[in-house]
């Protein structure tokens, strides 16, 4: 476990966050913090770090051999992969639920410590929606490509075309067909968008997110994932922050950046999750009793933290031969 506590001041002098680390240090952590003092004490914390939305064990693994050959970016975008390569996973990539007309079409966006981001949405037949939108970032002039034009990108840069629709996703859309009944989930197979969030041994922070969208969504709906502030937000300087859940909620208040910007001022990641929620319930009071919406969070100090609307939300944490999955608090009760 490396000690942050010299580290610590390199931060601070590197990243010019004097006035930040000292509202940090001045804040008391003494709100709901239930998770153990590891994420709460900067001395502590270790770094290197992966932590990801959901139980994502082996992606984590995969991400953090990454991240301590000093590979951040290839950390967050192989760990990912791992999650959009499987079949079985349908809220992600590959296999992902299809729309209402029976389309696959996947959204990620990445962020990295130099403040560049890359996005995807409205992708269709290509599994890998986290490695286009990393090159859309490295080797293109914009931020976000949709659909045509994404898939047109990536068929330039290699990228080759496969039927996303797995037998089982298949069967059980033709299944909703019979009634074609459009409900908004919580907590749908325990997951609905992978998130992941790392820092490196330098305390650099990068992070990525990909999804499916909502499964039988209305065609051409865009969700939270690939906006950048919405379903992902990284300043190197303080923090990190992705979202899961239903994505109209994270879009209308912009919860990644919020939570990026309540850590700002100077709230634990746990208590910054917990505030953007707040903030998603009072602006959502007649419907978020239904719907869910979870935070994880991630800041220069290597802390971490979650929070979310309804019960139920787990995230995964990796660091050194350690993977621990946190059941995230949430407003609601069990
Ligand atoms: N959070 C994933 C989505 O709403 O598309």
């Amino acid at each position: 476990m490396k000690d942050l506590s010299t580290d610590r001041r390199r931060f601070i002098k590197q990243a010019s966050m004097g006035t930040i680390a000292a509202s940090i240090a001045a804040c008391t952590p003494n709100t709901e913090v239930l998770q153990s003092e590891l994420t709460e004490d900067p001395k502590s914390s270790p770094i290197p770090l992966v932590i990801s939305t959901w139980p994502h064990i082996a992606d984590n693994q995969i991400a953090l051999l990454a991240v301590q050959e000093g590979r951040l970016l290839d950390g967050i975008e192989k760990g990912i992969n791992n999650v959009e390569n499987n079949p079985k996973d349908q809220s992600v990539g590959l296999g992902g639920r299809p729309d209402r007309s029976g389309i696959v079409t996947l959204d990620a966006c990445i962020m990295d410590r130099k403040h560049r981001a890359g996005s995807v949405c409205y992708l269709k037949d290509i599994k890998n929606p986290i490695s286009v939108a990393r090159l859309v970032m490295e080797e293109t002039p914009h931020v976000i490509l949709a659909g045509d034009g994404a898939l047109q990108f990536a068929l330039d840069k290699g990228f080759k075309k496969e039927n996303l629709l797995t037998d089982q996703s298949k069967s059980e859309y033709l299944e909703w067909l019979k009634t074609a009944e459009y409900k908004p989930q919580i907590n749908v197979e325990l997951h609905d968008t992978i998130g992941m969030l790392a820092i490196d041994e330098r305390g650099d922070i990068s992070g990525g997110c990909s999804t499916s969208g909502l499964g039988y969504k209305m065609q051409g709906r865009v969700g939270d994932s690939p906006i950048i502030g919405a379903g992902l937000f990284v300043d190197n300087e303080i923090g990190a922050a992705t979202a899961t859940g239903m994505g109209e909620l994270v879009l209308t208040t912009l919860g990644s950046f919020l939570t990026v910007e309540f850590m700002r001022q100077g709230m634990t990641p746990t208590e910054a999750c917990k505030a953007a929620v707040m903030r998603t319930i009072e602006k959502n009071k007649e419907t978020y009793k239904d719907m869910q919406v979870g935070y994880i969070a991630l800041d220069k100090f290597g802390r971490f933290g979650g929070y979310s609307i309804q019960p139920g939300f787990q995230y995964t944490v990796t660091y050194q031969d350690h993977n621990k999955v946190f059941d995230a608090q949430s407003y609601l009760p069990k």
